[in-house]
């Protein structure tokens, strides 16, 4: 699938802006602070929902403005597809927004799947260094788009999670069996809907291990292999025995649940281990290596994303080319060269090849113009 036009109103440093994008690469040139990644991220809130950048969505509109607007327009095989993005300052409840898909209103859930996003950012570094919610994110928007069913599971589960923390909480000081008659209908919850999530997890992240671990060969030229591993709170098993090893585990872990008021077993407190050659990435890794890692890891999602829809996903290459020698991103412009792709760039120079048929627009405080296409 490809975008055809983006339009972007009062959104960020844009009050208007208009794009034509081509079905191949696009290149957004400009100095920093100009509007290249705001660009990407009114995809990515296309895409999903949000935006992995704004903590609030009021964050997202133009400075004194009260209201913005995200309008994206898409080709896909079948079908062509509208996504219009909405925020207005007085809306009822904070940080809420009207989402249309071809016109119909549509819950946050039900926008997954229409435009498919593999996203690249700077941000990236925190999924390798950063806390584990970093990662399990990175597995839920590939599970969500594949499956909107797997996002309205993920938000009935945070919110049994918070619901259940709260109660043990208020519980601290109870009588043992006013304890138990409390929690247990909200254990019983838990440990299916954990056991759902992380069978799925499980399961998506053999898929992307093998797939990272091929583009990572092919990145870093066969030299050093790179290996992802999903590490569960729960032992991982078919989803019987882990609805079964839930259920003991918040037995086991009564005492100390209800001294921190929160719950310790579950989807919510996994991770993803990510190691080269052996040795854990985060800690022996070097920057290179991370923005290697995180790109094999995101061409992995692509590979998935195809898999599963039969249409390529949209490349959202935020930075990514920055880190990585010669070699390396002579690689990466080879294998994006089939899918659309909107990369961002401080000058075309950083580019040693320009693939033909590539778009190129100069970004200038909040403004987008095309420039002419090159050809090399
Ligand atoms: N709500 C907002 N209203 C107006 N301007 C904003 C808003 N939020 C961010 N900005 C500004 O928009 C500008 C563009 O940000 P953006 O991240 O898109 O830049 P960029 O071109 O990607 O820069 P860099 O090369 O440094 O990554 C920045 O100057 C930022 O401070
Ligand atoms: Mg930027």
């Amino acid at each position: 699938m490809y975008l055809t036009h983006l339009r972007l109103v009062n959104f960020r440093n844009h009050v208007r802006t208009e794009i034509e994008l081509g079905p191949h690469l696009n290149c957004f040139v400009g100095q920093n602070a100009q509007g290249k990644s705001s660009i990407l991220e009114a995809v990515e809130i296309a895409a999903t929902g949000r935006s992995h950048r704004a903590a609030r969505d009021t964050d997202l509109l133009h400075f004194g403005e009260s209201w913005a607007r995200v309008h994206a327009a898409a080709r896909r095989q079948d079908r062509d597809v509208e996504v219009d993005i909405l925020w207005r300052t007085e809306m009822p409840a904070a940080g809420a927004k009207e989402i249309r898909v071809n016109g119909v209103p549509v819950r946050r859930g039900d926008l997954f799947g229409h435009v498919l996003i593999v996203a690249s950012t700077p941000h990236d570094q925190d999924v390798v260094t950063g806390a584990p919610a970093h990662r399990r994110r990175l597995l839920d928007v590939v599970l969500s788009q594949i499956s909107p069913a797997y996002f309205f599971l993920l938000l009935r589960y945070a919110r049994a999670v918070e619901q259940r923390n709260r109660l043990l909480r208020d519980l601290a000081g109870a009588a043992i069996r006013e304890r138990e008659t409390a929690l247990e209908p909200w254990d019983e919850q838990l440990s299916t809907m954990g056991a759902a999530i992380t069978a799925r997890r499980v399961a998506m992240v053999r898929r992307l291990s093998q797939a990272a671990r091929e583009g990572y060969a092919y990145l870093a030229s066969d030299r050093e292999a790179l290996t992802i591993a999903y590490a569960p709170s729960l032992p991982p098993g078919d989803e019987t025995a882990m609805i079964v090893a839930a259920r003991d585990a918040f037995a086991r872990r009564r005492r100390d649940e209800l001294i921190r008021g929160t719950t310790l077993t579950g989807p919510h407190r996994d991770d993803l281990r990510m190691q080269i050659d052996g040795y854990d990435l985060r800690t022996f890794g070097s920057r290179g290596q991370h923005q290697a890692a995180m790109l094999a890891l995101r061409l992995a999602e692509r590979k998935v994303l195809l898999e599963e829809s039969g249409e390529e996903p949209v490349l959202l290459l935020d930075d990514a080319a920055q880190l990585l020698d010669e070699e390396r991103q002579m690689r990466l412009m080879q294998l994006v060269e089939r899918a659309q792709t909107l990369l961002t760039l401080t000058t075309t120079a950083t580019l040693r090849r320009i693939p033909t048929e590539t778009a190129v627009f100069k970004v200038a405080g909040g403004h987008v113009e095309p420039e002419h296409a090159h050809a090399t």
